[in-house]
């Protein structure tokens, strides 16, 4: 027999039935407006602070089984991806669906890189930073000012102007990101050295000094382009959800940019491997973990790096970065901080707490130490986490402009506050 595929709901205050179609295990929302007390209701309303349940989008980008620990693009799991692309090709895949031939990857790296130069004036408005100013802060601003510099990227209905947009943005993202470092340490900006690979050039304009031709080592070269990888998209996180929610009044895709970018600044989410760093200084030494964690269970801070809201086992590139960590500690020498990081991690595995919330390392728990052993300041972290989801963020754009389901993004709310009331004069007012 056949299943029937809808949800039948009583509405006991009317007595009424409704029969709304299930389609993808989603039922409509707007479906539960018909259920109605008297005519002129507005209808029944779900409440979803945070979209906890509530899917606002269909995508064909990422897919995550976060009790399995699953994360697939375009349905290649991410530990072939991992293994066997770059980071431009994953982006190629990202943004078309399909990974690229050899000719289809040449041309778009030669695209891509062809726009890794910044206007001359960008570095003037990056020079206006504060000596010490975030180089989050700057890379969000400067996104932001970019649309200045390109205005027919407005014209989003145009796929040759998306394209163009896609290739500024992507290759330009390592560019605005170092001159933030640069600018914070007083060094001179770099120039991109179009010889070399996107992760290898990105090294480049934040490391060379006086030498006429920087040469990265290739494991830290092939390690950052595999954090860019696991980086670049995540579906519907936070600074996505911006992306997507910004650009849906049809702003041009620098602005919405922006916009994701500084949600990826909140240390809930791309300042989460920043916060782990600053806990395993904190703690400091090995006998002092038992007291922190008994504080976390107090309720008392975060296990930073722990938690996901979609993933509730390993998170699967938590597992591919710890074991990039010991490439690059070859190289780099081991992180001090590693051995708390690895007891934190054989603790809460073990501790009811945990176990019973499901809470288990995240993407950022070891990033952060393959940062600093490659010699980025904290502050940089969630840059280098931004550089990555670009690609993810203008495929999952262009993906809302395209859907004709979409429109300007715009949530309920349940109105709690008071009635009608009417206004005193400022001397009648207690
Ligand atoms: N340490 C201790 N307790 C935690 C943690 C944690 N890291 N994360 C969640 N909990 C507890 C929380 O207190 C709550 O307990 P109770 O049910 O007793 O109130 C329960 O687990 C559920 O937590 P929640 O806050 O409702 O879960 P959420 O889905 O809203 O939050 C999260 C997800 C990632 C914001 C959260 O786990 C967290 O704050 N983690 C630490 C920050 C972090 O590592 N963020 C990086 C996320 S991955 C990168 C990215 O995608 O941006």
């Amino acid at each position: 027999m056949e299943t029937k595929q809808s949800l039948t709901i009583t509405d006991n205050r009317t007595g009424k039935q409704y029969d709304l179609p299930i389609e993808n295990e989603t039922i409509k929302a707007k479906d539960l407006l018909q259920i109605k007390v008297k005519p002129d209701d507005f209808g029944i309303m779900t409440y979803d602070p945070a979209y906890m349940a509530t899917a606002s989008c269909k995508s064909t980008i990422t897919f995550i089984d976060g009790d399995r620990g699953i994360l697939q693009y375009r349905g290649y799991p991410i530990e072939q991806l991992a293994e066997k692309c770059s980071y431009l090709e994953v982006a190629y895949l990202l943004m078309t669906g399909e990974l690229p031939n050899k000719t289809q990857l040449d041309e778009w790296t030669a695209s891509v890189t062809t726009h890794t130069f910044v206007h001359e004036n960008v570095k003037k408005l990056m020079d206006g930073f504060h000596h010490d100013a975030h180089p989050m802060g700057m890379f969000v601003s400067t996104l932001a000012a970019l649309s200045t510099f390109y205005p027919t990227a407005k014209r989003i209905h145009d796929p040759a102007e998306r394209r163009l947009t896609f290739y500024r943005l992507i290759g330009k993202v390592p560019t605005i990101a170092a001159f933030a470092y640069r600018h914070s340490v007083g060094m001179p900006y770099v120039h991109p050295d179009n010889e070399l690979s996107y992760a290898g050039n990105f090294l480049s304009m934040m490391y060379k000094i006086a030498e006429p031709k920087y040469k990265p080592n290739p494991v830290l070269e092939r390690a950052l382009d595999v954090l860019f990888i696991l980086h670049a998209d995540h579906e519907q996180n936070c600074s996505t959800s911006a992306m997507r929610s910004v650009g849906s009044s049809h702003v041009d895709p620098y602005s919405a940019a922006a916009a994701a970018a500084a949600a990826l600044y909140g240390p809930l989410h791309g300042g989460a491997n920043e916060a782990v760093l600053r806990m395993l200084d904190e703690i400091g030494t090995l006998d002092k973990i038992p007291a922190f964690i008994k504080e976390v269970k107090e309720g008392k801070g975060r296990l930073m790096g722990f938690g996901h809201r979609v993933y509730k086992n390993y998170d699967p590139r938590a597992s591919i970065i710890k074991r990039l960590a010991d490439q690059v500690f070859e190289v780099t020498g081991r992180n001090p901080k590693l051995d708390i990081a690895l007891e934190l991690e054989r603790i809460a595995l073990q501790d009811d707490y945990f176990v019973k919330r499901k809470l288990y390392p995240n993407v950022d728990f070891y990033s952060g130490l393959i940062y600093q052993a490659m010699k980025f300041p904290v502050d940089m972290f969630p840059v280098l986490f931004a550089i990555g989801r670009m690609s993810g963020w203008l495929s999952q754009w262009e993906e809302m402009l395209l859907d004709g389901d979409q429109k300007i993004s715009r949530p309920r709310q349940v109105f709690l506050g008071h009635g009608k009331r009417e206004v005193p004069m400022l001397s009648q007012r207690a």
